[in-house]
């Protein structure tokens, strides 16, 4: 594959954001709450047994919310591991706690994670017309690789395939 640029220094030091959630592991007691958050996140959302077979991965995984003591979780995301890969499989911030840096900081928290498992480059999918997930994920340094024509079953969108040095 062609070298891609590294993800930029300065997202990897990225601060905590202001008013910042407690960021911890996902656990089995989140399956009560999680997957509505998800609902409001995703068209097509997983269901409890989606975020516990995440939570089954064991040390490939990592599954983490960011939570507010007031609300629970309003940020969380499934990836994993394979040899040196890593996938991004969901992300989602709660509406209300958008553009506040929640999904940038869990993004840098899973690289350095993957990084220790000695992660060597990353990607994921994203619906082609997620503006809004595009433009994060191009902002710490994914680059479009490729397309999968018609992909999404519900309105046969295209999925980008984003890929990143860590
Ligand atoms: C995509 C998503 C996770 C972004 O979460 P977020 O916490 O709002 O993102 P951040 O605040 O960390 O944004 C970081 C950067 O991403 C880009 N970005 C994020 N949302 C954007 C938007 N709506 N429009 C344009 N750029 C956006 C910006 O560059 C932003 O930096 P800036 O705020 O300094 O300009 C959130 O919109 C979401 O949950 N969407 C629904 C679920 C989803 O699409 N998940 C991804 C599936 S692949």
């Amino acid at each position: 594959m062609k070298s891609l640029p590294a993800v930029p220094e300065e997202f990897a030091d990225a601060m905590e954001p202001p008013g910042n959630p407690t960021w911890r592991p996902m656990t089995m007691a989140d399956l009560r709450t999680v997957p509505d958050l998800d609902a409001l996140c995703q068209p097509h959302p997983w269901g409890p047994a989606n975020f516990q077979g995440e939570l089954l991965r064991g040390e490939s995984g990592f599954s983490w919310v960011g939570e507010l003591p007031e609300t629970g979780p309003v940020a969380y995301i499934c990836a994993w591991t394979v040899l040196d890969e890593l996938h991004v499989g969901n992300i989602g911030v709660s509406p209300s706690w958008r553009r506040k840096g929640l999904a940038r900081t869990l993004l840098a928290r899973t690289h350095q994670w993957a990084k220790s498992r000695g992660a060597n480059f990353a990607h994921l999918e994203v619906r082609a017309g997620n503006s809004a997930a595009i433009a994060l994920y191009e902002s710490i340094g994914y680059r479009r690789v490729g397309v999968r024509r018609a992909y999404y079953a519900d309105n046969n969108e295209d999925a980008l395939l984003l890929v990143a040095d860590l």
